[in-house]
């Protein structure tokens, strides 16, 4: 059997949802295939909208791409929850990256004049601010980075209203894996699904996150360079009345691993992130919990009365410069949406727009330029010398 559309999308995470979804409201019939749509790395991601706090010295191409994003979030939240009826938890509570030590405190320094010297908002505080602003932290503070323009969403609440904003958009969805990529003559043309049913299109995305490059059929030479980097994440939970204990996202560097606490108006904690290239494992370990919780609670000792509600491992889908794929490949038809790495949630709404501009006009938007998937076949064809 084989049902037709403009635009198949595969995988029913963040990215392959908001693709689907600007791909149908610019009238193109669009399909997306997945078991379960909504589902992916957003169901483990924090949500931190963290440009400026996350950013990282030769990576300063991508932090345009990221700001461009940050500064659609205000406006792609509304839309979003009028398409859908489902508020985002879109929180613009701003961001604090402290220091405990000595070393942390020199590595912040450096942060906070890689920020300056790209032009960004950020302003050094002494611990004795930082903990007027956020009492519960450590009296160990030794200073911090007060950053107000990074703010957070609720990825599991963005992936089931990017679900209902699809439906409503006319998507249609095939709940199945998708196995193989069908090309035809010198075009891709579709999928296979595991029980045989083929899917085909005009245009084809290859939104797997992680999974990108596991898809049969694929040739080589267009084959995403996408691997799984492995997050642990803890969630906590603020009990009601929720007693003031944090007001922002407050972030660190502890013997040398990130560790955030991302607080949602629900009372919800988010203690992230491990990060681990261990390929496709995804088991929650002691070891994990044990570095996040250890490191939360030097940060914020109070952490220890909460209950805790939940744990949970994803895999994000790192690429070899750590920024996304977007845009046409080199098989006619093949479109990527991939290897978004740590900012698949800051990035979804820039994907949707840049998406829905080449899968319309065959162009991709000037901002998306450097991010061409045509980056690393040019890489991989040269000859050695
Ligand atoms: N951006 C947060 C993380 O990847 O852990």
């Amino acid at each position: 059997m084989s049902r037709t559309s403009d635009v198949l999308v595969v995988g029913g995470g963040i990215i392959g949802l908001v693709t689907a979804w600007r791909a149908a409201q610019r009238g193109l019939a669009t399909a997306l295939v997945d078991p379960e749509p909504g589902g992916g790395a957003a169901r483990v991601a924090a949500g931190m909208l963290a440009a400026v706090t996350e950013l990282h010295y030769g990576e300063q191409t991508l932090l345009g791409l990221n700001l461009a994003s940050a500064r659609r979030y205000p406006e792609f939240a509304a839309e979003l929850t009028g398409a859908s009826g489902e508020d985002l938890g879109y929180r613009r509570c701003g961001t604090l990256a402290v220091a405990l030590d000595a070393d942390d405190r020199a590595l912040l320094r450096e942060l906070h004049s890689l920020q300056r010297a790209s032009g960004l908002e950020s302003e050094w505080l002494s611990g004795r601010e930082c903990r007027r602003l956020e009492p519960m932290l450590a009296p160990g503070v030794r200073g911090g980075l007060r950053v107000d323009g990074d703010h957070q969403v609720d990825p599991r609440r963005l992936a089931r209203a990017l679900v209902v904003a699809c439906e409503r958009a006319g998507v249609v969805f095939h709940r199945i894996w998708a196995e193989r990529l069908e090309v035809v003559g010198d075009r891709a043309a579709g999928v296979v699904a595991t029980d045989g049913t083929v899917f085909t299109a005009g245009q084809v995305v290859l939104a797997g996150g992680s999974l990108s490059g596991r898809l049969a059929g694929v040739p080589e030479e267009v084959l995403p360079p996408v691997r799984p980097v492995k997050g642990q994440v803890v969630r906590l939970t603020v009990p009601r009345p929720y007693a003031p204990f944090l007001s922002r996202t407050v972030r660190a560097v502890v013997r040398g691993s990130q560790v955030y606490l991302v607080p949602r108006e629900n009372g919800e904690l988010v203690v992230g992130a491990t990060s681990e290239e261990l390929g496709w494992d995804t088991t929650v370990t002691a070891g994990g919990v044990y570095q996040l919780l250890r490191d939360a609670h030097d940060l914020v000792p109070g952490i220890t009365e909460l209950p805790f509600t939940e744990t949970r491992a994803g895999l994000r889908p790192g690429s070899p410069d750590n920024a996304p794929l977007l845009g046409p490949t080199a098989l006619p038809g093949l479109l990527l949406a991939t290897g978004h790495y740590r900012n698949g949630v800051l990035l979804t709404p820039v994907t949707g727009d840049v998406l829905a501009h080449v899968l319309t006009t065959g162009e991709l938007p000037d901002e998306a330029r450097p991010f061409s998937p045509q980056r690393f076949s040019a890489a991989r064809t040269e000859q050695p010398v």
